[in-house]
């Protein structure tokens, strides 16, 4: 375990995640111990941040080299917390961070590709780069009880999640 400053240090990788039942919280939970870990092993200068999307500002996104936005699919789209953040911060920030590194991981009962749209759509229009592709995670709920009940990743979901984030980590 290392320090996690509160404050965003300069060229530091930010997660942001939304989740409803549980899925993409853990996601981005996995992706940033992942992070850490590569950090730890390299002795990097640059840290790793996690952040509720409700919690995130436009200082805190200008602080960061690199994001990974975690959420859920709803409705076809991008969960409403993931997207009030992203309309919240979309014009604060045009043309300030073009280039910079992103990920994303949706999470989804069975489709999950509305949401991915949406978001990679949002990031072209800041410019920036995904390097590493973005990826759904599929958690085959399509009923309402299973819609609705806490999500736990599978264990090769949990490697997907650790493997974006400590790549992106890594291209810092
Ligand atoms: C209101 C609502 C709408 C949903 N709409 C979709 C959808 O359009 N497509 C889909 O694949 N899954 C849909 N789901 C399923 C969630 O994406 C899925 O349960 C996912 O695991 C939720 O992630 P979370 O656990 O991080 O909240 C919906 C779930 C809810 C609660």
């Amino acid at each position: 375990m290392y320090f996690m400053p509160t404050e965003i240090t300069p060229g530091s990788l930010l997660i942001l995640w939304h989740s409803r039942t549980g899925a993409a919280e853990s996601a981005a939970r996995e992706a940033c111990q992942a992070a850490g870990a590569i950090r730890a092993e390299l002795g990097e200068s640059h840290n790793v941040h996690i952040k509720r999307a409700c919690d995130v500002t436009p200082q805190d996104m200008l602080e960061a080299s690199a994001y990974l936005f975690c959420a859920p699919e709803n409705l076809a789209s991008l969960s409403g917390e993931m997207k009030e953040c992203l309309d919240r911060l979309y014009y604060p920030l045009l043309h300030r961070i073009e280039g910079r590194l992103f990920s994303v991981i949706i999470t989804a009962g069975s489709d999950g590709e509305g949401a991915l749209r949406q978001l990679r759509r949002i990031c072209s229009g800041w410019r920036l780069n995904e390097r590493v592709p973005g990826i759904i995670l599929n958690m085959q709920s399509d009923t309402e009880a299973a819609i609705l009940a806490p999500k736990t990743l599978s264990p090769t979901q949990l490697a997907q999640a650790r493997e974006i984030g400590a790549t992106l980590f890594a291209l810092l």
